[in-house]
């Protein structure tokens, strides 16, 4: 049988990045999936002139592919301005991952949502700064991604 996980998932998953919590973090971002019930907690360090990522870490109680895609994404968001950040999608932590089964494409998902949720809790916190549209706008839309119908 031909295995299920690519090499990178499963290098991500034995050597997490990042992995753990920030202490007083800029932004946290905690998000879950009511399906299968795994959930993620993203910190961010923010520097505010130029509202770039300059640390992030992640906590996740969840499956290996959830694991993966978290490692990724914070490798791929950090020392990236928090505009850049939204710009990383799940499909981009899917490809850096070489593949995800079908049935996995979710866990990815929860990753990007994690780094929005991250990012609207800093803008919620610095009432004096300009949120991106794009935040909401992806929180809306990633809310109502049925896990079971996402395209591998
Ligand atoms: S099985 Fe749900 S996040 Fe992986």
């Amino acid at each position: 049988m031909a295995p299920m996980y690519s090499e990178q998932v499963l290098e991500h998953f034995r050597n997490p990045r990042n992995m753990g919590e920030i202490e007083d973090p800029d932004g946290v971002g905690d998000v879950g999936n009511p399906v299968c019930g795994d959930m993620m907690r993203i910190t961010l360090k923010v520097d505010d002139k130029t509202e770039t990522i300059t640390d992030i870490k992640f906590k996740t109680f969840g499956c290996g592919a959830a694991i993966a895609s978290s490692s990724v994404v914070t490798e791929l968001v950090k020392g990236k301005t928090l505009t850049e950040a939204l710009e990383v999608s799940n499909r981009t932590v899917v490809e850096q991952l070489g593949c995800l089964p079908p049935v996995k494409v979710h866990c990815s998902v929860l990753a990007e949502q994690g780094i929005a949720a991250a990012i609207k809790d800093y803008y919620e916190h610095h009432p004096d700064k300009q949120m991106p549209p794009q935040v909401e706008e992806k929180l809306r839309n990633l809310q109502d991604v049925d896990p079971h119908e996402m395209p591998s």
